[in-house]
């Protein structure tokens, strides 16, 4: 099967790439990225020089070079990750946001209409919801009501691509994922920023009072839930994929501030984000139902391997941060 993975230097998708290449059989897998701040090739260090891995530089926005990208490849299915996924930087620029994540999505979408692959699974969120009152959860029919430039362009992209379904009859999957963690994630969202602010000794910006509610997925039951969809997913469905562990954002710092050993007075209060959603809580009883997914990662286990693979890798962080692998890509390969 042939997978084309687009983000695939980002978090999520470097892990579904390195997922994928160690538990599928005669996978192929082709990443394209456009490497921006948040994508670099370290985190497909583990896939570079295997037979049956690419990876091309590639901005979905450009519609001659996604179109050239599906051509040369004949992908058996997409797994739509690329995005400005980062909320706060989507409140900085929105347009950024829109032009990847809605009319990057399009792009994609145009060139799979024309090559048609068996699945187009288009990777998105829980923000869509936007903030729900306890004790509800959203399921998939729960009404769309995004709050930030990020979660709008991403409904946005969900519904044009259930569109491609009705219209075209391409066999579009949604997934809406809720918060993910674990390693590689870039030090800009809530535990990874902690993580890094706590091993420096620097103070960890807590929005607001911090009793936000977030529902943590580690990030390799996200991939296999992506994976349960495209094996025995239905085309045209929407799943939602939960990590069945809702905290409040102290409650996380906190235990991340217990696994690395660091005091809680780091924790500092600093103004609220704009339009910042109270709570987030889904139910992921239909993926669990059609395909017998579920997570398997407890919260506290998922948050120490996190920990120590931050405690491993400052280095990474630090690259990272001053975009050094960017520069490093250009200098080797040309700014293609
Ligand atoms: P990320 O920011 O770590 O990675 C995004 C990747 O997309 C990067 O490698 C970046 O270089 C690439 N990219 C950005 N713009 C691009 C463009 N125009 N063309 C090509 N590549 C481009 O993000 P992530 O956390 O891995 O999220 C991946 C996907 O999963 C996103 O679609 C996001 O909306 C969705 N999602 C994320 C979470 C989460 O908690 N992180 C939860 C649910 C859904
Ligand atoms: O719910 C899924 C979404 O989770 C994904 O779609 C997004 O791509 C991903 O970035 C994430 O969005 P959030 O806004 O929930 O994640 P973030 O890590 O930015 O923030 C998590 C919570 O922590 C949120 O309530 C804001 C708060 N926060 C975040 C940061 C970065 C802080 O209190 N301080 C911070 O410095």
């Amino acid at each position: 099967m042939r997978y084309l993975v687009t983000g695939g230097a980002g978090f999520i998708g470097s892990a579904f790439v390195r997922l994928t290449l160690d538990t599928v059989d005669a996978a192929e897998v082709l990443a394209l990225d456009a490497l921006t701040y948040a994508g670099n090739l370290e985190n497909l260090a583990a896939a570079a020089g295997r037979p049956n891995y690419r990876f091309e530089r590639v901005d979905i926005r450009d519609g001659a070079a996604v179109r050239a990208g599906f051509e040369r490849f004949r992908p058996d299915v997409v797994v739509h990750f690329a995005a400005e996924s980062h909320v706060d930087r989507s409140i900085l620029s929105p347009e950024e946001a829109m032009a990847t994540n809605f009319m990057g999505t399009g792009v994609l979408l145009e060139a799979a209409r024309e090559f048609r692959p068996r699945r187009f699974m288009h990777i998105s969120t829980d923000e869509v919801y936007g903030s729900i009152e306890p004790p509800a959860e959203a399921d998939e029919s729960y009404p769309l009501i995004a709050s930030s430039p990020y979660s709008a362009s991403k409904a946005g992209a969900d519904l044009l691509a259930l569109a491609y379904y009705a219209t075209f009859g391409l066999p579009v999957i949604v997934t809406r994922a809720s918060n993910n963690y674990g390693p590689y994630q870039f030090p800009e969202k809530l535990i990874p920023l902690m993580i890094s602010n706590a091993f420096d000794g620097k103070p960890l910006p807590i929005y607001g009072d911090g009793r936000q509610v977030r529902d943590w997925l580690f990030v390799d039951d996200h991939c296999r839930a992506i994976h349960a969809a495209i094996d025995r997913g239905r085309a045209g469905q929407i799943y939602n994929v939960g990590g069945n562990c809702a905290l409040p954002n102290l409650e996380v710092v906190k235990r991340l501030l217990r696994a690395a050993g660091k005091p809680e007075s780091l924790m500092t209060a600093v103004a609220d984000r704009p339009g910042h959603d109270r709570r987030y809580a889904l139910s992921s009883a239909k993926i669990e139902a059609e395909t017998g997914w579920k997570p398997q990662v407890d919260f506290d286990d998922g948050l120490a391997v996190t920990v120590a693979w931050y405690r491993n890798n400052r280095a990474w962080i630090d690259r990272v941060r001053s975009g050094e692998y960017r520069s490093y890509y250009e200098k080797n390969y040309g700014n293609r």
